[in-house]
């Protein structure tokens, strides 16, 4: 989920113990919680040897002198598998990373790791845990004991997962001193550490595939992330050191190339992109189409061709005046067009069952959570950081993406056709125009309908590493609204095959 309120408010609409010897030891961390795992000096550590639901085990990496990681054994969400939580601790321990690890329902020591990441930015995974792919939802009924459900669709069955709450600031994630993470790029140096120590701890990920997924301002985050691991890799690599095994990024309703936001949202709201009938009033979409060009014009000045951070956000802030003010205040659910909500905060109460659920005692304490203060699901301050430096429109996202698929890194775009805020159209746009070497083989391909049980789940066109696929009749959170055809496009995914 995007931080939409919030940054609407700023510029109207968002899509969005080191031992030199050996590498791996484990340590006490100053926590009382935490414990000793082993004290040989070159142990080959497995994730099962981590059999401590009460206290952290802590682990450190030579490589990573100021970081380290806590893990432990949990009950939580899924009976069906081994499932572990811990915290990231970066720069000398000051920032704590939160993450959920959850081992794979088909075969875990084989099956590829995948991380997902929710976007805002500032909006923690433990939404999309519990209300979109995780392998349990909340319970809306109340009627399940332990507060959640088991989710047969589960993005576990075929992958091992870890969600992460980054940067810091974001769900059970916090620092000590204030400290904050407020672009994409700094971002992506912790999520290179937290991944690299996890995969260099446990010796039995040496090697494995890995995917990131996201969604939403995970168009901004997972390419920036990817490439930060694939340069980091080369370095690794002329070092003598182990790389990781990067396969593929794949977003769900994304903002990448900002360039085609706003076109993409008249063509939902005032053509037939989305549902048969254009919705929007036609006094709205003729004051829609007549400020595009001058939108466009002023982001393209001042955003894209050259980056002029006053200008930038004037821009911004002229094309969400005219261009998306109206569709908030048509009652229309931002993330689908065929919902109308009481409220905006209301149109997704599980939003907040999640957020309560999270914030329990008992939850925290099943999951080792230590963050102070209240659970939310978005923090505004991480939001706000982030627009201050206008992470979103100062960067060329998309460039990142054509360089990842030059170097033979799979990249998955898809979308729900009902969204607004980062829709399918938009996306279109973009990777249509994307510079790479494949653009004249994907230009001439033609799309094709996907199926799920027999049935068209939407349609899909493809060249390269690079595939698009929609998502027919689902919102922003794709794989809460379509969950059997979400998890079969996974499956397909990882398998390597055509959507
Ligand atoms: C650590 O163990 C591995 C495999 O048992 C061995 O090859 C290596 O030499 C050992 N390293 C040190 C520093 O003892
Ligand atoms: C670790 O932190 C110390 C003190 O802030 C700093 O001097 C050092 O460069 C850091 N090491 C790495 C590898 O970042
Ligand atoms: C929570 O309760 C539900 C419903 O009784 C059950 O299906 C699920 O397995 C339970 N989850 C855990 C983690 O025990």
């Amino acid at each position: 989920m995007l931080l939409e309120t919030l940054v609407l408010l700023f510029f109207g609409a968002l899509c969005a113990n080191a031992n030199t010897q050996t590498p791996f030891t484990s340590d006490l961390h100053s926590a009382a919680s935490s414990t000793i795992l082993a004290q040989e000096n070159n142990i080959t550590l497995q994730l099962n040897s981590i059999t401590s639901e009460e206290t952290f085990v802590a682990l450190s990496h030579p490589r990573f002198p100021n970081h380290s990681v806590r893990i432990k054994k949990s009950t939580f969400c899924d009976p069906t598998v081994s499932v572990y939580t811990g915290y990231l601790d970066v720069d000398e321990g000051a920032k704590h990373l939160f993450f959920y690890f959850f081992e794979s329902r088909r075969d875990p020591a084989k099956d590829d790791v995948m991380m997902w990441i929710n976007g805002g930015p500032g909006c923690s995974s433990g939404m999309g845990l519990l209300f979109e792919l995780g392998p349990c939802s909340i319970d809306m009924t109340k009627a399940s004991p332990n507060g959640t459900n088991w989710n047969p669709y589960s993005w576990n069955k075929e992958a091992n997962i870890f969600f992460l709450d980054q940067p810091v600031g974001v769900g059970y994630s916090y620092a000590d001193f204030g400290e904050t993470v407020e672009t994409t790029e700094e971002a992506a140096r912790n999520v290179h550490a937290f991944i690299t120590i996890f995969f260099e701890t446990f010796k039995q990920f040496a090697g494995r595939s890995l995917h990131l997924a996201g969604e939403s301002y995970g168009g901004r985050y997972l390419p920036v992330f990817a490439s930060e691991i694939y340069d980091k890799n080369k370095v690794a690599e002329s070092e003598g050191r182990p790389s990781l095994n990067l396969k593929s990024i794949m977003i769900g309703n994304g903002i990448t190339d900002i360039s085609t936001l706003y076109e993409g949202r008249y063509q939902i709201e005032c053509g037939t992109a989305a549902l048969d009938v254009p919705f929007q009033q036609i006094s709205t979409c003729v004051r829609i189409k007549s400020a595009l060009p001058r939108c466009q014009a002023l982001m393209r000045n001042s955003c894209i061709d050259q980056f002029d951070h006053m200008n930038c956000g004037a821009a911004v802030q002229f094309c969400d005046n005219e261009m998306t003010t109206a569709y908030w205040a048509s009652g229309r659910n931002v993330y689908d067009v065929s919902m109308v909500c009481k409220e905006q905060d209301l149109c997704y109460p599980d939003e907040n069952a999640v957020a309560d659920f999270l914030d329990l005692t008992s939850t925290r304490q099943m999951l080792g959570a230590e963050s102070p203060g209240k659970f939310t699901v978005c923090s505004n301050t991480v939001g706000r950081n982030f627009v201050s430096h206008l992470d979103k429109w100062a960067h060329h996202t998309q460039h990142y993406v054509a360089e990842l698929l030059e170097r033979d890194i799979r990249v998955l775009i898809y979308a729900g056709t009902y969204d607004y805020q980062c829709n399918w159209i938009a996306n279109k746009l973009w990777v249509d125009k994307l510079e790479w070497s494949g653009r004249t083989a994907y230009a001439g391909q033609t799309w094709r309908d996907w199926l799920v049980d027999g049935h068209t789940a939407g349609a899909t066109k493809k060249a390269g590493g690079l595939t698009f696929a929609t998502i027919l009749g689902a919102g922003h959170m794709v794989p809460h609204d379509k969950p059997a055809e979400a998890q079969a496009m996974v499956s397909r995914w990882l398998a390597n095959q055509d959507i």
